[in-house]
């Protein structure tokens, strides 16, 4: 316990919202326990009081700019988490038609709304220049030129800023890292003023600004600078020659405390790299921040179902899974592993689900709360990244989700049912008729 206590310490950015009062672990003000009791396991908690405090953190540090804050819906996408964004007056960083769906949904102002990725779709496109976002982050020059044959054909303007590749070591994950040149995403930066260039003689396209993302999971705030320094020339340039140049967006990748021990990158520490380079430019700063904003305001709860010894080793088995979080599998990311219920003692083992494969494991080689057979344990920081990728690999159902407001709690996503699994296929024998065609 003694152990657990020194984690949220360590871990802390401030915001502690999970926490552990009298041997029981609180979600804010609500027992975790009595969550996993009402809406059943796996589950996902979310804070709302964390993501909210952690988006005034940075509004607050970003201050003197006045930036545009465009909370990047991938890393959680669920509603309630786009509408507590967006009660803060927080714009929205999408990536997929579906994300633009989800965020006119959720009651986004089209106008704060930017649109990244490397194959939007001539669809994609069209619904995005329908709702009048405030621009497309372009990857390359096909992509300029079919933003502007989509906005000819349905009579809008595109408003674009190319996303600059600028060559720069961010030092996370290699899966993560976004800005070296070895990576699909952006322009190099000498390739970027012939884009620009051919994008200004392009009908109907009006550019706007640069777009940079070099990675995410970033806990140093200097490779953010390098790559504003990079580009400032070129910025400068660009100002000079296109009169609608005006926004820099540097991206998001702001990174959290996974571990006891790590630092987050504090708000202050990105601001103050940031805010005196942008401030030189004179141009208007847009921020895409997801995994900061909710990473450490969510959790996972599961439920032990056996505990196993197999040779020298011990395993946990429990009913949530790699389809639940696959950040364990496919990162070897960390995660830490609390007891919802304060565990006598603890064990060494592997943390696992019951998927077939020897990948599915949330926790390796760990110390791990003994809480027995039919205990609960919270896979922390899941807030991000978590749900939002996950999948129904060997037909489970996707766990539910809970927002905690202080002392109450809603649930904000249904755990799926047997029929949602299988509601889209068809066995063939009705030539597919029992299946929607879209
Ligand atoms: N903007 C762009 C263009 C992005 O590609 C991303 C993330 C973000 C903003 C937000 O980055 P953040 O602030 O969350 O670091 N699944 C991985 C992370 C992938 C990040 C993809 N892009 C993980 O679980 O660590």
């Amino acid at each position: 316990m003694a152990k657990q206590e020194r984690t949220d310490e360590n871990m802390s950015d401030g915001t502690d919202v999970f926490q552990e009062r009298n041997g029981q672990l609180y979600a804010e003000e609500v027992q975790v326990q009595e969550l996993a009791a009402r809406y059943g396991t796996p589950l996902y908690v979310y804070s709302r009081g964390y993501m909210q405090s952690r988006y005034r953190a940075l509004a607050g540090a970003l201050a003197p700019a006045q930036p545009l804050i465009c909370y990047s819906a991938k890393a959680n996408t669920n509603r309630a988490v786009l509408r507590t964004f967006l009660e803060e007056g927080a714009g929205l960083d999408v990536v997929s038609g579906g994300e633009l769906f989800r965020a006119i949904r959720a009651g986004a102002d089209p106008e704060k709304i930017v649109f990244a990725g490397v194959g939007k779709t001539q669809e994609e496109i069209e619904s995005a220049l329908h709702e009048g976002i405030l621009f497309f982050t372009v990857e390359s020059e096909p992509e300029a030129r079919r933003i502007s044959d989509c906005a000819v054909r349905i009579g809008r303007t595109g408003r674009i800023a190319f996303r600059i590749n600028p060559d720069v070591d961010p030092h996370t994950h290699t899966y993560i890292s976004t800005g070296k040149r070895e990576n699909k995403f952006g322009l190099d930066l000498e390739r970027a003023e012939h884009a620009y260039a051919m994008a200004a003689a392009l009908p109907n396209l009006e550019i706007v600004g640069l777009h940079l993302h070099i990675g995410s999971q970033l806990l140093d705030a200097r490779p953010y600078g390098e790559a504003l320094d990079k580009v400032a020339a070129l910025c400068g340039r660009l100002q000079a020659r296109y009169q609608t140049f005006r926004y820099l967006d540097i991206g998001g990748g702001l990174g959290i405390a996974y571990r006891p021990g790590e630092t987050a990158l504090a708000p202050e520490a990105f601001a103050s790299v940031v805010l005196p380079r942008v401030a030189r430019l004179g141009l208007k700063l847009v921020v895409e921040p997801g995994r900061s904003l909710v990473g450490n305001g969510g959790i996972l709860v599961c439920r032990v179902q056996y505990v196993k010894a197999s040779y020298d080793k011990q395993f946990v088995i429990v009913d949530a899974a790699m389809n639940d979080l696959i950040r364990p599998s496919l990162y070897h990311a960390h995660h830490e592993v609390r007891a919802v219920r304060a565990a006598s003692g603890m064990l060494h083992g592997d943390l696992v689900g019951p998927i077939c494969e020897s990948g599915d494991f949330l926790a390796q080689d760990r110390d791990l709360p003994d809480v027995g057979e039919g205990g609960l344990l919270a896979v922390m920081s899941a807030g991000a990244y978590g749900y939002a990728m996950s999948s129904n690999y060997n037909s489970r159902r996707r766990p539910a989700e809970v927002l905690v407001d202080g002392a109450s709690h809603v649930l904000v996503r249904r755990r799926e049912t047997w029929e949602d699994v299988v509601r889209y296929e068809s066995d063939g024998s009705d030539s597919g008729q029992g299946v929607e065609h879209v």
